[in-house]
């Protein structure tokens, strides 16, 4: 699949079959994860990779939509390390351009992933904190469950001509809707 191919056929993957992924797999997600732009190139990232199932098992008691993780062969955790950004409030973005790029990287080395949102919901954050032991200098983002797919999801396409905007702000057919279900 060249770039734009892969881009284009993501999908969430949330079932999975029982094959182990290979360490050299893994190794290449991180790398295209730490390829990512960061503000002033800070890079202010850290990641878990969580294979221990039990550890996976006690995700979904403090976060609801997680439970494809009971089947995932690992779990990457991207963390922003606060201590590291040097643009204060940038590192979540960071973390999050970090996450698309890993899995974009799945997704053309024929892995299933999906983003499972961490920040900014306080229990999701304090539950992933406490169970993998981290201190409060560091935020998790996102935790990205991986496997081999089980499912095959068909591409959509979600381009919308009325959400671009040429040379500035033109107000668009939706906009005008809104305006007279305010009036
Ligand atoms: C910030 C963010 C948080 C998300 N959190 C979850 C989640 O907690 N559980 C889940 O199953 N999917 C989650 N997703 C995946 C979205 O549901 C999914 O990307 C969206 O429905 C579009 O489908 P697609 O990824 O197949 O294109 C999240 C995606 C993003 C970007």
């Amino acid at each position: 699949m060249d770039t734009m191919e892969v881009i284009l056929t993501r999908r969430s993957v949330r079932k999975y079959t029982d094959n182990r992924v290979s360490e050299d797999l893994v190794e290449q997600l991180l790398r295209a994860a730490m390829a990512a732009p960061s503000a002033a190139n800070e890079q202010p990232w850290h990641f878990v990779v969580i294979t221990d199932r039990s550890i996976m098992a006690q995700v979904p008691s403090f976060h609801p939509h997680s439970h494809m993780l009971k089947q995932a062969a690992l779990a990457i955790l991207v963390c922003n390390d606060s201590s590291l950004e040097l643009m204060k409030g940038r590192g979540v973005l960071d973390c999050s351009a970090a996450t698309q790029n890993m899995l974009i990287a799945a997704h053309s080395l024929g892995l299933g992933a999906v983003w499972l949102g961490i920040y900014p919901v306080e229990e999701r954050m304090t539950g992933m904190r406490k169970l993998l032991n981290m201190p409060s200098r560091i935020v998790p983002v996102s935790l990205v469950s991986i496997g081999y797919p089980d499912e095959r999801l068909s591409m959509e396409d979600r381009f919308k001509q009325e959400r671009v905007h040429y040379q500035r702000w033109m107000g668009s057919a939706e906009d005008k809707v809104k305006k007279a279900k305010k009036e």
